[in-house]
């Protein structure tokens, strides 16, 4: 039997998961929204490109949660975007609503599901998901660090004209103003990026790298990014579904590593069948550590404000 993703949230994130998902055949989707004949109408014509993807998946469309039923993962992209000129903080109150409500809904269909939260802020949203789903932390994830990383990755390629499979790149903390890029640990063909690029522009790179999400905003003015936030979400639920034991930065909730506790925070984590399986405490420089510190003080702060 194929595996059985179901994303909530059929705007342009949720419905890009979706295509990505089918397009590389890796399950069965459901995709769920509240607005009526938007999750069907997407759903449809995504099935129908499948003749000529070649690929062999059931997408379908529905605005109930019990088309959701016994899914593998559920990925929750529910929730308002940024507009020009908001943070991802200027959404807390109302995509927290949205969120708890979402999330007792996803939980009653599919109670051994695997949770992944792309919603923003993401880190007080996971929070909010953990809290309210009542699952181990292995099994809520939050998605930001792949995409960050991806961010700075396609800078550093870009600034140093080589493939961007030459580039790996780490980015902990919160995915906000505060998010710690960390050049030491990011490499082009396994060679720092410290020895490669003058620390002048490594700054300018790693503050475009922050900016990453506001640049996208800005031009689209009605929204925010959904293609690298999609693509960022699908290789974390490939690597769930194959069970490939792929060290991601993710957001995950820690119990004291990293001198921080019940918090989600941005750090590497090992993906695998049963979720997050290893949490990666890597060394950092006192500076990185104090930069995480800060970042995990930024989530602490709004989940005060919605009590999570
Ligand atoms: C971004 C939003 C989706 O970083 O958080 O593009």
């Amino acid at each position: 039997m194929r595996k059985k993703v179901s994303i909530v949230g059929a705007g342009n994130v949720g419905a890009t998961a979706a295509h990505w998902i089918a397009s590389k055949e890796l399950a069965d989707v459901v995709l769920v929204d509240v607005v009526e004949g938007v999750p069907q109408g997407k759903a449809l014509d995504l099935q129908e490109a499948m003749p000529i993807e070649k690929r062999d998946v059931q997408v379908t469309g529905s605005n109930d949660y019990a088309a959701t039923a016994n899914s593998d993962i559920v990925v929750i992209t529910a929730g308002i975007p940024r507009k020009p000129g908001m943070s991802r903080d200027d959404l807390l109150n109302t995509n927290f609503k949205i969120m708890s409500d979402v999330v007792s809904k996803v939980v009653a269909q599919s109670p051994e599901a695997i949770l992944i939260i792309v919603s923003n802020p993401l880190d007080a949203m996971a929070q909010t998901a953990f809290r309210q789903a009542g699952f181990n932390r292995e099994r809520v994830i939050g998605m930001a660090g792949v995409l960050d990383s991806a961010r700075f990755r396609t800078f550093i390629a870009e600034e140093l004209k080589v493939s961007v499979e030459n580039v790996t790149a780490f980015v902990l903390g919160g995915h906000g103003d505060t998010m710690v890029p960390l050049a030491r640990y990011s490499t082009v063909a396994g060679i720092p990026i410290t020895e490669l690029i003058a620390p002048a522009r490594l700054e300018e790179l790693i503050q475009r790298t922050r900016d990453g999400g506001a640049e996208i905003v800005k031009y689209l003015k009605t929204g925010s990014a959904y293609y690298a936030p999609s693509a960022a979400t699908v290789e974390m639920v490939e690597a769930i579904l194959k069970d490939k034991k792929k060290i991601l930065p993710c957001a995950a909730y820690l119990e004291g590593e990293f001198g921080i506790s019940g918090y989600y925070i941005g750090v590497p984590c090992k993906l695998g069948a049963s979720g997050i399986e290893k949490i990666i405490e890597i060394k950092l420089t006192p500076e990185e550590d104090a930069a995480l510190k800060k970042s995990a003080e930024a989530v602490k702060e709004l989940c005060a404000v919605i009590g999570v």
